[in-house]
Parts: C-alpha cells; structure tokens; sequence
C-alpha cells in the first residue's frame, strides 16, 4: 500500500468512526448548516377559497366535531414541507367549519391562535369563560393557555381561518394541551364580551392591570380595523400619505398594554391598497400568510405571479421577493411570524433594489 492509498484508509476509517459515534464534522456540512442567505423549503403557494370552502363544506356532511378531534380545522399543507399540516416551517394556517347549532369542545394549549372572519356570523368563542362573538371582519384572539370553545346558535354553517404558531411550538418542543369539560362553560351570546366592555375603548386602558404578554382584548372589530384604514386614505387625499405612501393603509393589531403585537409569536395586520397601486417589491426573513378579504389582486412571489381575489390564501416564505398589485380596491389580512424574529434580532428586510441585486 501507497503512503495516499495508506492516508486514504485512515481517513474513510476516521469518517466511519465518526459514524458510529454519532458524530458529524463541520468541514462536510458547513453549506447546508450555513447557507449565504436563507434556503426556505416552503414555497411560495396560494389556496383558492373556490377550493377550499366547499371541501369544508363536504367535511361538515361527513366529519363530526366532538372530543378527541377537537375541531373540524383543515391545515394549509406547503407542499415544499410534504406531509406536514404547516403553511411555512412556524405558521398553521387552517379552515375551520362549524355546522348549525354545533359546538367545539373546551381544551387549552401552549399555541397561540387568532380566527380570522371573512364572512358569516352565529358563532361565539368562549374564551376563559368569556363569550366573544365571531362575525365578518373580525380578528379573535386565543393567547397561548386560554381555556376556548365555540359555539354555534345559528340553523346555518360558519367557517373561518385559524392561525397558529404550531409549527414553531413543534420545533421548539414546548407544546402543552389539556381537554377541558366536555359541556359548555357558557351559553350566552353577548353582542359586546367582557373583555371589550373592559379594554376595547381607543387608547384607554384601565388603571390598576399591569402589563400582559398577550393582549387582553380578544377581539379586534371591523369597523374600527375599517375605519382606520378609510381615515389613512382619506389623510392620503388632503394630500397627507402615510408612511406606505398614496393609495396604500395598513393596521397592525396590537397590545394594549404594551403596544407591541396583540400575540407574543404572531403578528397580525391588515392592508388596504386603492386599485392600481402596486407595492415594492421585498424580501424579509421569517414568514407570513395572506388572505384576501376583499377585491382582487396579483400577488408576485419569487419568479411567479398569482392572481388572487376574496377568500384566497397565500404563504410567503422566508427570504421570498414579494409585492403587490391592487386590480381592484383591495383589502388583505397577513399574519407572520416577526415578533419570533424581532425578539432573537434576526429581523432583515431588503428592498427592491437590494432584492434584485440579489436575485442575480
Ligand atoms: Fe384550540
């Protein structure tokens, strides 16, 4: 045997050792451990509402909702993250159905969740006890360990979108989910819940709470969420644009208490562009998922162009180019992951001219 030949057994040796002792060196690794930039296997993807809500609406013949199941939820599956119910590598984004005059039982877990309206009303979250009351346009809060159910008290169905850090929680190990009693804890159907009575009054909070990881508000009403983005365009007009500029308004759903997100892991938004406005294009670490709530538009993520109109879904990965191009009025709700990235100083955003750069 050579000196190489001699050097080569000694090493193919040393990597089979490695091998059975569980260990893997850097030197063979160090690209895919650390990329230049971010490598999402999410993929850019978009969910019809013309797809989905009639399969919700099969589930609702065929699925019963009770203990166990819990929800009749349907994930959001990326297929760039094949055979896993996640809309990108932190977010859960589901459809979730409830037929007349059914319930969902009580359970609590450590994963925050919102619903997210875009039609219908009947149901009511309970959450904590508190009857919170679900209808078109509404942002509803289950901060992480809030004891929820809901209910239906109406002859007809009522489907809505639920967003969860499921995904995260999974990867971080820190899920915890208890059932709670298998009746309802409450029956009424209040229009306004306690939690509003006592915190949905504009920049007032009441004096003797302290300050609260999650927002203590559990619901964020349309007609505030829309009256704040017609005061931004109405500003727009007397010739005072916002900081998106002309034709464009966005709301972050916030805290009370702290002013920062109204969930610890997820933020929530909601956009407004005049038709014909078209957004820069950038790219941002960590990841969101859209849905139109009103009007049509194209949504460019990466290489590709999706049309995209009322009820549709879209996951924009992290690191993606993406904008937007109002073909009509245009209202969307997004919610992402930021306040993960913000809180461990990973937060990036490129504009268009670095994200073309870039894209070279
Ligand atoms: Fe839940």
């Amino acid at each position: 045997m050579t000196t190489i030949e001699q050097e080569q057994a000694a090493l193919d040796q040393l990597y089979r050792d490695f091998g059975a002792h569980n260990l893997i060196p850097l030197w063979t690794a160090r690209d895919d451990l650390m990329p230049p930039a971010p490598q999402p296997a999410a993929i850019p993807y978009v969910w019809r509402w013309s797809d989905l809500y009639p399969l919700a609406q099969r589930s609702g013949e065929l699925v019963p909702v009770g203990r166990g199941g819990e929800r009749r939820a349907i994930a959001l599956a990326n297929p760039g993250l094949p055979g896993l119910p996640y809309a990108t590598p932190t977010l859960w984004a589901a459809i979730q159905y409830l037929g007349p005059r059914e319930t969902a039982p009580s359970h609590h877990h450590t994963q925050t969740a919102f619903r997210f309206v875009i039609d219908g009303e009947g149901v009511w979250t309970n959450v904590e006890g508190d009857p919170v009351a679900m209808r078109r346009g509404d942002l509803l809060l289950t901060p992480s360990w809030a004891f929820h159910e809901h209910q239906n008290v109406t002859g007809n169905p009522m489907a809505w979108i639920d967003g969860l850090d499921i995904p995260l929680v999974h990867q971080l190990d820190a899920g915890f989910f208890e059932f709670g009693p298998d009746r309802l804890s409450v029956t009424e159907t209040p229009d306004r819940s306690r939690n509003e009575r006592l915190w949905g009054h504009p920049a007032l909070r009441p004096i003797g709470v302290p300050d609260q990881p999650s927002s203590p508000l559990m619901a964020y009403r349309w007609a505030h969420t829309d009256a704040a983005l017609t005061a931004q365009l109405e500003l727009a007009d007397e010739g005072r644009p916002g900081p998106l500029g002309p034709g464009r308004a966005g709301v972050r759903f916030t805290n009370p208490t702290t002013g920062g997100d109204a969930l610890v892991t997820i933020r929530t938004e909601f956009h407004r562009l005049r038709a014909g406005v078209r957004t820069e294009a950038s790219r941002m670490v960590g990841s969101a998922v859209w849905q139109v709530f009103e009007g049509e538009a194209t949504v460019t993520l990466g290489e590709e162009r999706f049309a995209v109109k009322k009820g549709d879904l879209f996951a924009v990965p992290s690191w993606c180019a993406f904008s937007l191009e109002a073909e009509t009025h245009v209202d969307l709700f997004r919610f992402s992951d930021e306040p993960v990235y913000d809180a461990l100083g990973f937060t990036r955003l490129a504009r268009q001219a670095t994200a073309r750069q870039e894209a070279r």
